[in-house]
């Protein structure tokens, strides 16, 4: 199976994110994360379409928007027309995840779907077919910088086996308290994508540290 990383943006220096971004678009990582916040859904404001062009411009390397937003369906479209190639919204964001995943799709662009720590993975059992990936959050979403929250482990296992299960192309990424000492587990517990924010932009040389989380082994 193919390791994934997806550097996530909100950890980068937002007065040169043309320099990050291309810093990113030369390194090894496959995707870009990219964290949308509206202070309502999340206790946090991060940036929306007019930051998400400019990295666009700077990379063509696969955008992975994660939108921490109340009623996504109202934007999705945009997102998709910004420059997507993934959209996940929160399954906790919407009385109806099966009509926002068919309106991503309508936009021509993969749909996930992500859970907040609280959130068992149980409750998308009947959406499984339906979607491209599932993001579960290892952290309450918000901030960067916070510690992996350890009943993550079960999740990411619970949900493989579901996948595997009914043999279903779907993609299970991890986003929070990633980082080159958790990632050799992380792969091996079933993550096909790592998003990694303070782990890869706080590091002295980024570039090598998507690298040795790329490349990192098991620890147990
Ligand atoms: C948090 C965001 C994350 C964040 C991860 O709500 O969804 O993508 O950037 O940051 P780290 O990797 O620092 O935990
Ligand atoms: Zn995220």
């Amino acid at each position: 199976m193919e390791r994934i990383i997806s550097p996530s943006m909100l950890s980068a220096d937002f007065g040169h994110l043309d320099r990050d971004t291309r810093m990113i678009d030369e390194s090894a990582a496959q995707w870009i994360h990219i964290d949308v916040m509206d202070g309502v859904f999340v206790p946090n404001i991060s940036f929306g379409f007019p930051v998400m062009n400019p990295i666009r411009q700077a990379s063509a390397k696969f955008l992975d928007v994660h939108l921490m937003i109340v009623n996504p369906e109202k934007y999705v479209k945009r997102f998709a027309e910004a420059g997507a190639d993934l959209v996940t919204f929160h399954y906790e964001a919407t009385d109806s995840p099966g009509n926002v995943i068919r309106m991503i799709k309508e936009c021509g662009v993969k749909a996930g779907i992500s859970i907040k720590p609280a959130t068992p993975v149980d409750v998308l059992a009947d959406l499984l077919p339906e979607l491209d990936l599932v993001l579960i959050m290892s952290v309450e979403p918000g901030f960067g910088g916070q510690s992996f929250i350890e009943g993550s482990w079960d999740k990411v296992r619970q949900l493989r086996r579901m996948i595997d299960e009914r043999n279903l192309p779907v993609t299970i990424e991890i986003d929070g308290g990633v980082s080159a000492a958790n990632a050799g587990d992380l792969y091996a517990a079933g993550c096909d994508a790592l998003v990694a924010g303070s782990a890869v932009f706080r590091a002295a040389d980024p570039k090598a540290e998507i690298e040795k989380i790329l490349s990192a082994q098991p620890t147990r």
